[in-house]
């Protein structure tokens, strides 16, 4: 595929992006909507507040208490849907607040350069995946994590740092834009004292740039990733890089909605190097959602917006 066509299929994925931006018009959605430039405004399940801090918008997420996702993972501290709340009570411990710088800049170079669709938004398999790993934070105790394209906010992998005793977690995304936002947003939150992950860190790793990620090569427990197989150029390289970077019982936890063919032939190309599981289900909250979107949210394409869970387990030991 030339360099041209790269950049056409990446200028279309933006100026979907830029037009949705301004059909996103609902005040009381007004906070995802800016963040979130799109027609459909994600699934809702992280609740968002703003703030201005010099200038800069940043987002507030917040950041269940860790028992209360333990002990009822369906009553997160979530927004209302259709007049039902799953809202913590009065009693929990306060929660923390997580940051979130996020809206770099763009100019039209920065369209025609390297790959910026982590530059918009942050996309509803992001979403999806930070919900995920709350609900999970158990499985990732100790556990080195590392999160591919992770976008201008790396959400999941900070959400990982949040909630999890994790001993490393690695933040990456191959556009130095994406990067630079994301150390902003770590140094932010770790003088807050956020992260209860031992280590963590930022770093501009390229799934094709083998030495971007030499010294990382087996040593990673969980690799996850979201919405990053949209182009289907990189997912040799993508697959390459997951399998390097884990180690033989590790595994890689991805979100991605199907985009067309893209899913369909990642998982092929996937398949040589794993064990690859796809649900479409994994959740009854996002479950339901999903069915209600369907019927009620003309914006919402379920090709484009819902996320599949794609599971990686390595077949053989690395060599
Ligand atoms: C659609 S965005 C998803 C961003 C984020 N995960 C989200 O869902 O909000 C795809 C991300 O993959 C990154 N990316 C694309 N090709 C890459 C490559 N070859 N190496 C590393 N990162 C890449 C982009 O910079 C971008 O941040």
């Amino acid at each position: 595929m030339s360099a041209n066509t790269n950049a056409q299929i990446r200028w279309k994925f933006l100026s979907q992006s830029l037009r949705a931006r301004k059909r996103c018009s609902n005040p009381a959605d007004a906070t995802a909507c800016q963040i979130s430039a799109r027609n459909f405004c994600g699934f809702d399940l992280l609740r968002k507040t703003k703030e201005t801090i010099n200038g800069d918008e940043w987002m507030k997420i917040a950041v269940p208490h860790r028992g209360s996702v333990q002990s009822r993972p369906n009553s997160l501290a979530l927004p209302e849907v259709n007049g039902h709340s799953g809202c913590q009570t009065d009693d929990s411990p306060p929660e923390k607040q997580l940051y979130l710088k996020c809206s770099p800049a763009m100019t039209t170079s920065d369209i025609f350069g390297f790959d910026n669709t982590g530059n918009i938004c942050i996309w509803p398999a992001e979403e999806i995946l930070a919900f995920y790993c709350l609900l999970h934070w158990e499985e990732f105790s100790g556990a080195r994590i590392c999160e591919l394209g992770g976008g201008m906010t790396c959400l999941a992998a900070n959400m990982v740092a949040a909630t999890s005793e994790t001993s490393h977690v690695i933040l990456t995304d191959g556009n130095a834009k994406c990067v630079q936002n994301c150390e902003e947003i770590v140094k932010r939150n770790k003088s807050l004292g956020l992260y209860s992950a031992e280590n963590i860190c930022v770093r501009c790793l390229r799934w094709d740039a083998l030495e971007d990620y030499q010294d990382l090569m087996h040593s990673v427990d969980l690799v996850i990733a979201a919405d990053c197989i949209f182009v289907e150029k990189f997912h040799q390289a993508l697959v390459r890089c997951i399998y390097d970077l884990l180690n033989d019982k590790g595994y890689a936890l991805l979100f991605s909605p199907r985009r067309g063919t893209a899913l369909q032939s990642f998982i092929q190309a996937a398949s040589s190097e794993f064990i690859v599981q796809v649900m479409e289900k994994y959740d009854d909250m996002v479950s339901d959602r999903h069915r209600l979107y369907c019927n009620t949210n003309n914006t919402y394409i379920p090709d484009l917006h819902y996320p599949l869970l794609i599971k990686l387990h390595k077949t053989t030991a690395s060599p």
